[in-house]
């Protein structure tokens, strides 16, 4: 397979494990190129002419790539913005075609999302259907084994490094838990505290209330307490996980890490030596208690793509210790207010809406800052209509309106411009506050024993039925 980057990038990117990469909204070909040091604006022409050239001749690049490198050709931004992509940092615009390429994950097609629907006799979540989960590694092997009778589990986690959960969060644990119930299989949920002290200056305390504090959003989204075990790393580490830990770590040279994570001699060694960390659980002998004799369990990670650097060590070292690699389902970015570069964070309140945000918080944030695609008076967008590629309001609807005939309905009319920026943002803030309502619900009536219970290492008897 042969695309624009690789013609272009192949033996300055030949490392699986880089992390970066160019990406801007122009062709794939010239912001490969002027990604490099900057050249002249003729220059860069005639080289891109003579990749357009060199494309045309070859049969063998896939069509992904082609639209990738053809579809934004009239766009005049000359300034290439470079996406980045890792566990700390997700901005540019990101191009989900390229950092399949670039990681070397696989796309989630049509064919995989039929086989779950056949296999679980469930309709395929919102977020299959809509491609919210667009990638994945080894999930035809994790079904395959299923068909066979063969059960799997389920891993996932959070860095509790804020009070609240926001709705980029819920993207993970909502579609964790869809696949916990549709598979009637186990899941681990992994808090990193020890991560988020390390990252965020906080202290151990701190994270660890944090940790604590998030459980109970989790626990909100619904997980089954008879097949769910959520813990923290600073109480859970030990025992036959700080084995594995061990084992992983002998297999990771720093040079190793450093490519993969991009950590500098300045770093503190804490952060070098947290991958294994997030590592281990993907292998079921981390928890004696669960999988006793069940060593050969499969292990399946629902997780945004940010995630990936830690899981490609993973998979990596996995083989040379003896286990099997954990498989990834792997999903975009629930994107920021502001439009869509980067992702929902945290660290940016007026980025995002929280879990805890009041029907107010939800309205005015929306009304405020949700990046439109919508004209700017009325008359300009009944004459042309919105651009709903840029639109955050229509983004955000197809991630969590469920109704696929109001979502097509909605892109139709405001698209075409019979319907008003201002309709579409009131049917989004009513979505938005009933759902964050709904989870409020669900949070109160979590108490601290329940999260005792679900943090409690304990067997899970019924966790396969
Ligand atoms: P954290 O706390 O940054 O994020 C938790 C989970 O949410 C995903 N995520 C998003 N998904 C969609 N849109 C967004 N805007 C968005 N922001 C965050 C993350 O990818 C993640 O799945 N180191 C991890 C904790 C962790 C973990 C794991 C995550 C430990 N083990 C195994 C996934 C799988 C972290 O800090 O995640
Ligand atoms: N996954 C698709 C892509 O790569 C589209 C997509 C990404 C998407 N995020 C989404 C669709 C959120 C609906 C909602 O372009």
């Amino acid at each position: 397979r042969i695309c624009p980057d690789m013609l272009i990038n192949g033996p300055i990117d030949a490392n699986p494990y880089s992390i970066r990469l160019n990406s801007d909204g122009r062709t794939g070909a010239v912001a490969a190129i002027s990604a490099q040091p900057p050249e002249s604006f003729s220059a860069s022409l005639l080289r891109s002419l003579l990749l357009l050239l060199l494309l045309l001749q070859s049969d063998t690049f896939d069509e992904s790539c082609e639209s990738g490198g053809m579809e934004n050709e009239n766009e005049t931004n000359t300034e290439p913005v470079e996406a980045e992509v890792n566990p700390w940092e997700v901005s540019g615009k990101i191009d989900y075609d390229k950092l399949i390429d670039k990681f070397g994950c696989q796309r989630l097609d049509q064919s995989l999302i039929d086989r779950v629907h056949r296999l679980t006799s469930r309709p395929p979540h919102v977020f299959l259907r809509r491609g919210v989960f667009f990638a994945h590694r080894d999930l035809n092997e994790i079904l395959d084994a299923y068909e066979r009778g063969d059960k799997f589990y389920l891993y996932t986690g959070r860095g509790p490094s804020s009070e609240a959960l926001h709705l980029g969060h819920l993207v993970p644990f909502m579609f964790t838990k869809y696949l916990q119930d549709a598979f009637k299989v186990p899941l681990v949920i992994q808090l990193t505290d020890d991560e988020k002290c390390m990252w965020k200056n906080l202290s151990v305390e701190e994270s660890q209330r944090l940790a604590r504090e998030n459980a109970k959003d989790i626990i909100a989204c619904g997980f089954d307490i008879t097949r769910t075990f959520i813990f923290s790393d600073f109480d859970y580490v030990g025992g036959a996980f700080y084995k594995n830990m061990v084992k992983v770590s002998k297999c990771v040279t720093y040079n190793k890490v450093v490519g993969i994570f991009g950590f500098t001699g300045e770093d503190h060694i804490g952060k070098v030596s947290f991958p294994p960390v997030q590592a281990v659980p993907s292998f079921p002998s981390s928890f004696p208690h669960l999988f006793s004799g069940k060593e050969n369990l499969r292990c399946l990670i629902p997780c945004a793509i940010d995630q990936d650097p830690y899981f490609r060590m993973t998979r990596d070292v996995a083989p040379r210790i003896g286990y099997h690699k954990p498989a990834l389902i792997e999903s975009s970015f629930f994107p920021a207010l502001q439009g869509d570069t980067g992702k929902m964070s945290a660290s940016d309140p007026n980025s995002a809406i929280y879990v805890t945000d009041t029907p107010k918080e939800i309205k005015d944030k929306i009304n405020k800052y949700a990046f439109t695609g919508g004209q700017d008076t009325k008359e300009k967008q009944r004459l042309y209509g919105a651009n709903l590629e840029v639109d955050i309001p229509v983004k955000y609807l197809s991630f969590f309106l469920d109704d696929d005939d109001e979502l097509e309905y909605i892109k139709q009319e405001y698209g075409s411009g019979r319907m008003l920026t201002f309709d579409v943002k009131k049917r989004l803030i009513d979505l938005l506050t009933e759902l964050v309502e709904r989870h409020k619900r669900a949070r109160a009536t979590v108490t601290e024993e329940m999260v005792d219970a679900f943090m409690a290492a304990r067997p899970l008897p019924s966790m396969f039925s």
